[in-house]
């Protein structure tokens, strides 16, 4: 795999990203660590977690830290071989000083994710979503803290517009705080709400990082029309977790499924590739449960979607409408 910038940071992710969001359940502590080593082995260089993942068994404010430990044990003896991403902001608990982007509950959670990592530096620090309660200004210094500590090398954010984002930029260059380097969104080709913001993240040195890029497996092609989901999926095991899957939704899955096949590319590859080749691209964080999956992701930064596809895919998948700007002429 092609190494990509991730923004402007100077590191060099590969296009896949590992998502651990599953570690604990389904995918048990074993399972887990085996599928990490292996990812490695076969080029992955990136690893997503947050504080709060624990698979299946999380719930709002439960404490998490489950996949974090699992990380932090698969590589203990490989630590330099990955750029390891954690998150904070969601509730850990019932206090009011257990969520959010305060100094204190950063700082905090850093320290626990440190521990559960079992490293000393965590290398891109993500802010998992905004806090409207605490002033931007506030959790930039707290950042900046945790940098000039060496306990963090960079920071990005997660779920955030681009007119966060721009704020963000303006505050750390008026107050010579860290810039932000990448940005996780949910993006797929079910998903393009955030597609207008791509140019701006290109334009600023921003990474983007998508996750859900199969939208939870439904763009794999594994759920058909009238059947129900097959046993072991994560629709059959966690339906909370997957889209409502009715007609509308099958529409749109056999159309671009039968232009996988036309282009012979397994539909997982297709979606994968077709969101690669967007702008801003750094890696998309998918979820896998098997060595299987993690070979079909990593496939996927090979391939390239004919030119004459993507007028039938926005057919198919339209993109959010966007403003004319006769400014810049598009
Ligand atoms: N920042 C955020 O707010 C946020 C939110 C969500 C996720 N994330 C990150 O993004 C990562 C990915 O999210 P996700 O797992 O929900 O979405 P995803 O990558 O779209 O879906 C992954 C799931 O699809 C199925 N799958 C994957 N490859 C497949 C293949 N080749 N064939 C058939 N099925 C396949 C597997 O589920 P089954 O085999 O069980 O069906 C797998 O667990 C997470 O682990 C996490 O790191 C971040």
């Amino acid at each position: 795999m092609q190494l990509r910038p991730l923004g402007s940071s100077g590191l060099l992710v590969s296009p896949i990203c590992l998502g651990t969001m599953t570690f604990g359940t389904p995918v048990g502590e074993p399972d887990a660590i085996h599928l990490i080593h292996a990812a490695i082995d076969l080029g992955i260089n990136f690893i997503d977690t947050a504080n709060v993942y624990e698979g299946y068994a999380r719930y709002l404010g439960s404490p998490g830290g489950v996949a974090e430990e699992i990380v932090g044990k698969a590589l203990r003896d490989r630590r330099d071989r990955v750029i390891l991403a954690t998150k904070v902001a969601a509730p850990v608990g019932p206090g009011p000083q257990d969520r959010g982007l305060s100094a204190v509950h950063i700082l905090s959670e850093l320290e626990r994710s440190l521990k559960r990592l079992q490293t000393e530096t965590i290398d891109l620090y993500i802010i998992h979503w905004p806090d409207k309660h605490v002033p931007l200004e506030v959790t930039l210094r707290a950042i900046d803290t945790a940098l000039h500590q060496g306990k963090i090398r960079y920071f990005g954010v997660s779920n955030h517009a681009a007119s966060q984002l721009c704020e963000m930029l303006w505050l750390a260059d008026r107050n010579q705080l860290p810039p932000v380097v990448s940005s996780q969104i949910p993006f797929s080709l079910l998903r393009r709400e955030l597609q207008n913001d791509l140019p701006f993240c290109q334009q600023h040195g921003i990474g983007v990082t998508p996750y859900q890029s199969l939208q939870g497996g439904l763009l794999t092609g594994k759920y058909r029309r009238g059947q129900p989901p097959t046993v072991g999926s994560r629709a059959a095991e966690k339906p909370d977790w997957v889209w409502k899957q009715d007609d509308a939704l099958f529409d749109r899955l056999e159309a671009v499924a039968g232009l996988a096949a036309e282009a012979s590319v397994p539909m997982a590859q297709y979606s994968l590739a077709w969101t690669l080749a967007q702008p801003a691209m750094s890696s998309l964080i998918v979820g896998v449960k098997s060595l299987e999956q993690i070979q079909d992701a990593i496939s996927a930064a090979d391939i390239v979607i004919p030119p004459e596809h993507l007028p039938r895919l926005d057919t198919i998948c339209p993109p959010p409408w966007r403003q004319p700007d006769p400014i810049r002429g598009s």
